[in-house]
């Protein structure tokens, strides 16, 4: 919902990544954003502004001294609507004029007029990029006004050589405008802790015991979390869908590593959601040789993990700052009294209760949020990531 009725302003700039420009103001429009391009005159060599156009369902600008409908001047309406102006691919030469206050073309020039806040997405060869006059660019740019920096990354440059210069890809900067988006947001100032994923216990050195958990219910609620303005510690298991741009990523495997991943990064932090589908046996012998088939069944001992849950629980007097925990009922059969009976044993704040056989990989879920007041609302089904936002909803009304 974040980008939805935002008036972006994207800047395009003379690069070869400027063709995904084009994705990056398609994603902004199917997001809901009201999006109006601005090329410079070079950045038309590379892209033709009909495709920005029609992408956009918006007159593109290039030119300084035509008009927006009759009266507009271009650069002062697009500099005063925008709530954001991205520059997407940002050459070193639009990067230093911008650095000393140039306006000689449009963009430029609404650059320098804007207060809205600034994302950059450069791109330019390794050279360009690591030359001290384009890093004290970036830096006196920086201290001037309010920007954000996305990449480059280091990949393969348009002269063919490989380094650092890439223009980060469109998902990833679309993700960083949300993040520049949602810092006032309701969460401001908050850090929240999410783990997402299952955890893997080893059996012998090549097999593991897990569950079926796919980690995208924790990490919708790590986006929006950020999305409401929260510094996010996403502590997750392998193979979960990409964390979102701006948080902190904990990678980490077993139940024993979570906790001590959790235990650290809940001292300091405002609230934990525990969407993590935790093991909660493990094999007591982790074998160090891959175990041989033999002709006789096999039989495994386990042991239990540790409850995070509980562990944090006992810790709560000497964590002043968190204020929520938000704990997770994935379960396949009296799904509220259970989440009742788990709210109470492990002094939630909140539970989300679910049936593990529905939302186990699923994109969507159907969840009862259950609060320690004793109140019960149970949502339709809706996708992870509405359910997310309903979540981090009720977490704000609790912070
Ligand atoms: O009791 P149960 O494991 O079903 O509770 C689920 C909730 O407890 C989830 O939020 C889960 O992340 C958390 N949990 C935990 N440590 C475990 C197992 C589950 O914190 N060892």
């Amino acid at each position: 919902m974040i980008l939805q009725g935002k008036h972006i302003v994207l800047g395009v700039t003379g690069g070869i990544a400027a063709y995904k420009a084009v994705e990056v103001a398609s994603r902004l429009v199917k997001a809901g954003a009201q999006v109006d391009v601005v090329m410079t005159p070079a950045a038309t060599r590379f892209v033709g502004a009909l495709t920005f156009q029609t992408v956009t369902a918006r007159p593109v600008a290039v030119e300084m001294f035509a008009l927006l409908r009759e009266t507009d001047i271009a650069h002062v309406s697009l500099a005063r609507r925008a709530d954001l102006l991205i520059i997407a691919p940002l050459t070193a030469n639009t990067l230093a004029k911008l650095a000393h206050g140039l306006a000689d073309n449009l963009l430029t020039a609404t650059v320098l007029d804007t207060h809205a806040p600034l994302l950059l997405a450069p791109a330019m060869e390794t050279g360009m990029w690591t030359n001290p006059l384009t890093q004290d660019n970036l830096a006196r740019l920086r201290k001037a006004r309010d920007v954000t920096v996305v990449g480059p990354t280091e990949g393969r440059l348009a002269s063919g050589a490989v380094g650092v210069g890439r223009m980060a890809e469109p998902v990833e900067i679309v993700d960083a405008a949300r993040w520049v988006l949602g810092r006032a947001g309701p969460l401001r100032g908050r850090r929240v802790v999410v783990t997402a994923g299952g955890t893997r216990e080893p059996l012998d050195p090549v097999r593991v015991l897990t569950n079926r958990s796919s980690g995208r219910m924790g990490v919708a609620l790590a986006v929006a979390a950020r999305d409401a303005g929260a510094e996010v510690v996403l502590i997750h298991t392998p193979g979960v869908p990409p964390a979102p741009w701006g948080a902190n990523e904990v990678e980490v495997e077993t139940a024993q590593e979570m906790r001590d991943a959790v235990l650290d990064a809940v001292a300091e932090a405002d609230a934990l959601l525990m969407a993590a589908a935790v093991a909660d046996y493990r094999p007591l012998q982790v074998a160090r040789q891959k175990i041989k088939k033999t002709g006789e069944p096999l039989v495994l001992t386990l042991e239990r993990t540790p409850d995070i849950l509980v562990e944090v629980a006992e810790r709560r007097a000497k964590l002043p700052r968190l204020r929520a925990v938000v704990g997770f009922a994935a379960e396949t059969e009296r799904v509220v009294e259970n989440a009742r009976d788990k709210l109470r044993r492990k002094r939630l704040e909140l539970i989300v209760a679910n049936d593990a056989r529905l939302a186990m990989g699923a994109d969507t879920n159907q969840v009862t949020l259950i609060a320690a007041d004793g109140s019960v609302e149970e949502l339709p089904l809706l996708p992870k990531d509405e359910v997310a936002e309903l979540v981090i909803a009720r977490l704000a009304e609790l912070l």
